[in-house]
C-alpha cells in the first residue's frame, strides 16, 4: 500500500498517569506519533508497559492527563462524549483481543453495528455487512451468532466490524494473539489484503515477531516512550532467515 502524507490519526505530547491511593503511577510520557494514510505501524513491548493504554488513548477511549490526540485534523479532547462518539464511529475501527462481539445478535447484525449507529439505512447497511464478510470469508456464516462459531471465525467478524464503515484507521489489540499459527496466518493475510485494496491504516499492537515485520514501522514501548526499532528487527529478521532459524518473540515480549 501506498502511504502518502496525509497524517489521520496524531497524538502530541501525550501522557498518562493513574492515581492510586496517594501514588500516582506515570504509565505514558510525552509521547507524539503520526499515522499516516495508508500507513501500518505496529507497537510491541513487555506486558503492563503501556499498549492498550495508549492504543485507548488514540481512541478517543479514554482522556490523556495530558497532551492531545486529532483524528483527521480534529482534536478528540475538546469534544463532548456524544460527538467524540460519532467521529469514532465514522473515522475509527476497533479490533480487541478477545473480540466484544455482541451475543444475541448474529454476525451479519454485529458487522452492520457501527454503519446503524452511524444511521446508514438498514438494507444499505445489511448489504455492506454482507459484502465485507464475504470479504473475510465468512459469507456462509452471516446468520450464525458468536457462540455460533470458531474463534478465527469470531476474530474475522470483529475484524469485518471494524472495517465495514471504512475508517481512516484501524487500531488492533493483538488481533491474532488467541488464534492457532494457521488461522493467526489466514487473518493477518486478511489484515495486509485490506489495507492494499482499502488503504486503511493500521496501529497494530502485537507480540508477534511475525506480524511486527509485516508492518511498516515498529515501535517499541519502553520506559513510558515509543522508539523506532524497525530497522533492528528487520536486520534480526534477515539474519534469523540466512540462518535459517525459527522467529524469535519481539523484543520485550
Ligand atoms: N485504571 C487503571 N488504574 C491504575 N493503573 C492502571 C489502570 N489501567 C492500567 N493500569 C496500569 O498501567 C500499566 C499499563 O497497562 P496496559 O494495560 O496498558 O499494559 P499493556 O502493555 O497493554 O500490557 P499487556 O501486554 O499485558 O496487555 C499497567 O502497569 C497497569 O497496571
Ligand atoms: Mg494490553
Amino acid at each position: 500500500m501506498t502511504i502518502d502524507g496525509q497524517v489521520v490519526l496524531q497524538c502530541q505530547a501525550l501522557s498518562k498517569s493513574y492515581e492510586q491511593g496517594t501514588d500516582t503511577i506515570s504509565v505514558l510520557s510525552n509521547i507524539s506519533l503520526d499515522v499516516c494514510s495508508g500507513e501500518k505501524i505496529a507497537i510491541i513491548g513487555a506486558s503492563g508497559s503501556g499498549k492498550t493504554t495508549l492504543l485507548n488513548l488514540l481512541g478517543g477511549l479514554d482522556d490523556p492527563t495530558s497532551g492531545s490526540v486529532a483524528v483527521m485534523d480534529a482534536d478528540m479532547s475538546p469534544m463532548g462524549e456524544s460527538s467524540r462518539a460519532r467521529w469514532r464511529n465514522q473515522h475509527l475501527g476497533f479490533v480487541y483481543q478477545f473480540h466484544h462481539l455482541l451475543g444475541e445478535f448474529t454476525a451479519l447484525e454485529n458487522v452492520a453495528m457501527p454503519l446503524l449507529i452511524g444511521k446508514v439505512a438498514v438494507a444499505e447497511a445489511k448489504a455492506r455487512a454482507q459484502a465485507i464478510l464475504s470479504q473475510v470469508g465468512l459469507e456462509h456464516r452471516c446468520h450464525h451468532k458468536p457462540s455460533e462459531l470458531s474463534g478465527g471465525e469470531r476474530q474475522r467478524v470483529a475484524i469485518a466490524r471494524a472495517l465495514v464503515a471504512k475508517p481512516a484507521c484501524v487500531l488492533m489489540d493483538e488481533p491474532t494473539g488467541n488464534l492457532d499459527p494457521e488461522t493467526a496466518k489466514t487473518i493477518l493475510d486478511l489484515l495486509l489484503q485490506l489495507n492494499t485494496d482499502l488503504g486503511i491504516s493500521f496501529v497494530v499492537v502485537t507480540h508477534e515477531h511475525h506480524v511486527a515485520v509485516q508492518m511498516d514501522k515498529v515501535l517499541s514501548l519502553e520506559q513510558e516512550t515509543l522508539i523506532d526499532v524497525t530497522e533492528d528487527l528487520v536486520a534480526r529478521s534477515s539474519v534469523n532467515s540466512q540462518s535459517e532459524t525459527t522467529a524469535v518473540p519481539v523484543q520485550g515480549s
